[in-house]
């Protein structure tokens, strides 16, 4: 498509000294640290230059990506002796760390929460500059975090106390617990990359486990103020950093077979190829959020305002780049047209500009490739058929890192956005007159992530419900799809998910049973008591947390 729009766009790239005094960066961060084995080592070697999406005016106009600094390219070298030091830190479950009382790993995750609740600022800086998050999202993102940290510390002891009784069954009496599974290694995605490589990391580590911890490739600068956090809250080695090329270090690690867990919030594709590569396939445990293209699907009673509303905070929430957006809507043939033009007039209502621009929705993208990646989407469907609804307001047009949303119709089969996840402002509309049309895109789809059904329809939702309930891990009614609230089960079918994610079940996925049991005779019995009024045991003993 002709971008008549460039001059526009190109005016939402401000002067540097147009940025506002809150957001400005002091200096560039050329983090030169990795923390292993509880000690923060001084890196002399090549390092990756992070540049932001967003782009700043010199003296004579010209446009130029902010440099934000720049980060370790650790080797393989660096994830041995990682991977040695978290290894010896769980030593067979024998270590300070996994052998610790859940009081005590409590008592350090707080500690740690304190420290990181100190970096605020800089943290949520660096958000909106290497991914380019809105300042109220990157707020958000970070106080999310912390409120997951504070759910994840209830919920711990919740699950410490209900593991405190002695079931007597057939004459044994027993005591089950949860214990950790060993070694986790943490990867997080760039879209949310402290809190969803919180979301693992955080209930890994509470519950025993230690940890290697990759940090996304955009957005790794933001976890730098909080190494010496980690160092100093919990025992040498229980966490460790992987800084440097996933090719050039993760291979290392899995196929070394001393990963317990993999925990992956990413594509399918690599989850799959990094599992291959582990030599005991049973040892491996995989928690997994992956890809997903979720569909909308408005039936022809639906409250159009609603649909709309909720289908923008759905497709273009922090530029379509969530795992949970709503990345296709099926509308009905009959309020189709009305759906499209109400559509289209609220989104070019939407402001684009810089990350602290006041009411921005669009932002720069944070993937460089992706602005000709949408454009190459636009493009498949416009040769098959389609045309950009809101192309006279600027939709489908770019310049640099700024995508203008685009509304597609009529989406079919044939295109690309029907299959493949855009991860970006692009809104596939698809005409439906028959319900089994979204229901056999639904089923025959890759993914099963979440779907979204607009209507007021009593009968035509339970029948949806119930055709789809076997198809997705979450069926939104009348709402955009997403993962919050985080006491919600967070998962996925097919290629989108392996395990539950939620503040509760994320313990369970990062641990597993362990049972202690006697034949119930009253010398066993007494040894019991010996052992629980002596608090001579870690692992038996019913301390109750408050
Ligand atoms: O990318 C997915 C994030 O978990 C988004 O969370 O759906 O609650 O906004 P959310």
């Amino acid at each position: 498509m002709e971008n008549n729009w460039h001059e526009t766009l190109d005016q939402l790239f401000p002067a540097e000294d147009l940025v506002p005094e809150n957001i400005r960066l002091a200096a560039p961060i050329h983090q030169k640290n990795l923390l292993i084995n509880g000690e923060i080592r001084e890196w002399k070697g090549p390092v990756h230059t992070v540049y932001s999406p967003i782009y700043l005016k010199d003296k004579s106009g010209e446009n130029h990506p902010l440099l934000v600094g720049s980060y370790p390219l650790a080797t393989e070298n660096e994830a041995r002796e990682a991977l040695e030091a978290a290894s010896a830190a769980y030593d067979s479950g024998r270590g300070t760390w996994p052998a610790m009382s859940v009081h005590e790993r409590i008592k350090c995750l707080e500690h740690f929460t304190e420290r990181m609740i100190s970096k605020k600022s800089e943290i949520v800086q660096l958000i909106v500059w290497e991914i380019s998050k809105s300042l109220p999202d990157a707020e958000k993102e970070f106080d999310r975090t912390v409120e997951y940290i504070h759910g994840t510390i209830s919920a711990v002891k919740k699950l410490n106390n209900s593991s405190m009784l002695f079931t007597i069954e057939q004459g044994f009496i027993g005591q089950t617990k949860k214990v950790p599974h060993g070694v986790v290694l943490c990867m997080g995605p760039f879209n949310y990359p402290l809190n969803e490589t919180f979301t693992t990391l955080i209930p890994a580590l509470i519950m025993g486990n230690t940890i290697l911890f990759k940090p996304p490739k955009h957005g790794t600068l933001l976890f730098e103020p909080l190494l010496s956090a980690f160092r100093d809250s919990f025992p040498k080695g229980v966490v460790n950093t992987i800084y440097g090329r996933g090719r050039d270090t993760v291979p290392f690690l899995m196929q070394s077979g001393k990963v317990d867990v993999i925990a992956l919030i990413g594509s399918s594709k690599v989850a799959d190829s990094l599992k291959k590569m582990h030599p005991k396939s049973n040892r491996l445990k995989s928690v997994l959020g992956l890809d997903a293209k979720n569909a909308a699907i408005v039936l022809e009673d639906a409250d159009i305002e609603l649909a709309v509303k909720e289908s923008i905070a759905g497709t273009l929430s922090f530029n379509g780049q969530r795992c949970t957006a709503l990345k296709i809507l099926f509308v009905h043939s009959s309020i189709v047209n009305k759906f499209n033009q109400r559509l289209a007039e609220e989104v070019n209502k939407l402001t684009t500009g810089m990350p602290w621009t006041k009411g921005v929705a669009i932002t720069p993208l944070a993937e460089p490739d992706k602005p000709v990646y949408h454009q190459e989407c636009l493009d498949d469907a416009v040769a098959h058929g389609a045309r950009i609804l809101n192309a006279d307001a600027g939709g489908g047009s770019h310049y640099l890192s700024i995508f203008k949303p685009a509304i597609v119709f009529p989406v079919n089969d044939q295109m690309k956005l029907y299959r493949e996840e855009q991860f970006g402002p692009v809104i596939p509309v698809v005409p439906f007159i028959s319900l089994e049309t979204p229901v056999e895109y639904v089923i025959n789809s890759p993914y099963g992530q979440q779907v979204s059904i607009f209507s007021n329809d009593a009968n035509a939702i339970s029948l949806l419900i119930d055709k789809l309930a076997n198809q997705v891990g979450r069926i939104n009614l009348n709402a955009q799809c997403q993962r919050s609230p985080d006491t919600f089960p967070f998962n996925g079918r097919k290629d989108s998910a392996e395990g539950t994610l939620s503040i509760d079940e994320a313990l369970l996925a990062f641990s597993v049973d362990s049972v202690v049991v006697t034949k119930q005779s009253p010398q066993n019995q007494q040894i019991l008591e010996n052992i629980l009024s002596g608090k001579k045991s870690t692992r038996l003993s019913t301390n109750i947390l408050f």
